[in-house]
Formats: C-alpha cells, structure tokens, sequence
C-alpha cells in the first residue's frame, strides 16, 4: 500500500540527527566523540537539532561539553516509576538532574532482549512527557512480519498500545523513530521508497488520532543502517525528518556528514 504525505509545509517541523550509541564507549571516549563531533559541526539552523543518547554513566558528562545551541542529551530507556525499591533503574528526575533533556523508549533491542511488554512502554511514555522531557518513541518491524505484509499492522499495534494513549498536548512532546528491525546494524537500509511510505502511514495515524496540526508538527526519524552516503537521500523524503542513528554515530566524521544532511 501507498501512503502518501499529507499536504502540509514540512518546514514547521524540527529535524534531527539523533546518535543512539546503545553499549558503547567510556565516559572519555564519549566525551571525546561529542568534543569532536561539535567542533566539526555547523552551526545548526532553527529548525535543526542533534541528540546524543550515550550510556547511563555518561550523561552528565556529555551534557557538560554539550554546550552548543540545539544540541542535546538524552537517555537510552529509564525507569516507569519514580523512585523506591525498584534495583538497577534509573528515574527521569535523576536523570533531568545529570542535564538529560530526553529519552529513547521501545527501541526494538529493549523490545526483543529486554522483554519489554506494550504495557511497560506505555507507563514509560507517559512517564517521560509528564517529566517535561522529550520523548523518543520507536517502533518497527521484523523481518517475518514485512515478509509476512504485516508491517502497517504491527506499526500500528506498537504505537496504538504504547503511544497514542498520551493526550493532545503530551503528543507535542514526542518524536517517533521508525526503525525496522531487519535494517538495525544490517548494513540493510530500507529504500527511503519504502521508509517515506510507512513515515507517511505513521503520520496519518497520528493525524486520525488527533489532529491534522499535531500530525503536521510530528517529527519522524528514520533508523536502520542510517550512514554518511544514505542519509541525504532518505532525509530529503517529505515525512522523513532526520535520522536515529547507532554505529554511524559512534564516529565523528561520519556523523558530522549525517548532521550536514539534515535539510
Ligand atoms: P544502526 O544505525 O547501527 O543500524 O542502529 C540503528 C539503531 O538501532 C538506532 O537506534
């Protein structure tokens, strides 16, 4: 199926290069990656922001040399609750103290290693908006269910039993990553055909589920083997805003080429 854009004037919404470098790096290295990636960056316009999603450990440090205008950063998961006795879990207010301004939920590796259930993700979204944070939602299919044509349907089950639960105003909050499974650390890209088509479904949900404006004003990351040499094309997609990137963000000249894609 065929999704198209909705007719709109994409330029009102943000578009990011965000680098989520899942279980990578020493607090030095990531300091040492940020310092070069910011040094080697232009100066971002309005509408452009980068996010950096390093390991727990690291988040108050990245966010001290982080200093440039539109950058900021931001955490892999966190906790659904706030605070007691829930061993190992790290709550929003900790980590709005270390300076992160936003949080990665449902990536697919949390989904499918860490058993993370649509009930859990949906205390965890709206935990992360009731913070005040800025919450970064995935979603995406495996390999089987595109085969099996059941993409649109499992998007939808994800976003329908996680997501769209927030209200008008929470959703103002929120950036949707698509990140199909089997293009996540495949060297496989979906073709930006195929991501702009279920970029373009997931902006129709939202707009059946509130509005035409909200639906408008949501940024959509693409993720999955996003590089310096694909980045250009998939983001110049008219429902693509930018990208959620893993192995390419962990260096700093390619990813500083992702940055510069941004429209
Ligand atoms: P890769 O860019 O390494 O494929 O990872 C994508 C991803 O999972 C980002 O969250």
């Amino acid at each position: 199926m065929i999704y198209l854009p909705l007719e709109y004037n994409n330029s009102m919404r943000k578009k990011i290069a965000a680098g989520n470098w899942k279980m990578n790096t020493t607090p030095d290295e990531g300091k040492l990656l940020v310092k070069n990636i910011i040094s080697g960056s232009p100066s971002l316009k309005e509408h452009q922001e980068v996010y950096f999603f390093p390991p727990f450990t690291h988040i108050g440090y990245i966010a001290e040399v982080v200093g440039k205008p539109n950058f900021y950063t931001g955490a892999q998961n966190c906790s659904p609750f706030e605070k007691g006795a829930y061993t190992g879990e790290i709550s929003t207010s900790m980590l709005k103290a270390v300076a992160a301004t936003h949080v990665i939920i449902g990536h697919s590796e949390r989904r499918s290693l860490f058993s993370e259930s649509y009930e859990s993700l949906q205390h965890k979204s709206s935990t992360v908006v009731n913070s005040g944070m800025t919450l970064v939602f995935c979603c995406g299919e495996t390999l089987a269910e595109r085969e099996s044509k059941n993409q649109y349907k499992i998007v939808q089950e994800q976003l329908e039993r996680s997501l769209l639960h927030l209200n008008k105003d929470e959703m103002q909050q929120v950036v949707v990553a698509y990140e199909p499974v089997w293009a996540i650390g495949t060297g496989k890209t979906a073709s930006p055909a195929e991501a702009q088509d279920m970029h373009a479904f997931i902006r129709s949900l939202i707009k059946e589920n509130y509005d035409e404006t909200i639906a408008m004003q949501t940024s959509i990351l693409y993720g999955g083997s996003v590089n310096a040499a694909n980045a250009k094309e998939l983001f110049s997609q008219p429902d693509i805003d930018g990208g959620l990137v893993g192995g390419a963000s962990l260096k700093a000249e390619e990813f500083i080429e992702i940055i510069k894609a941004l429209p």
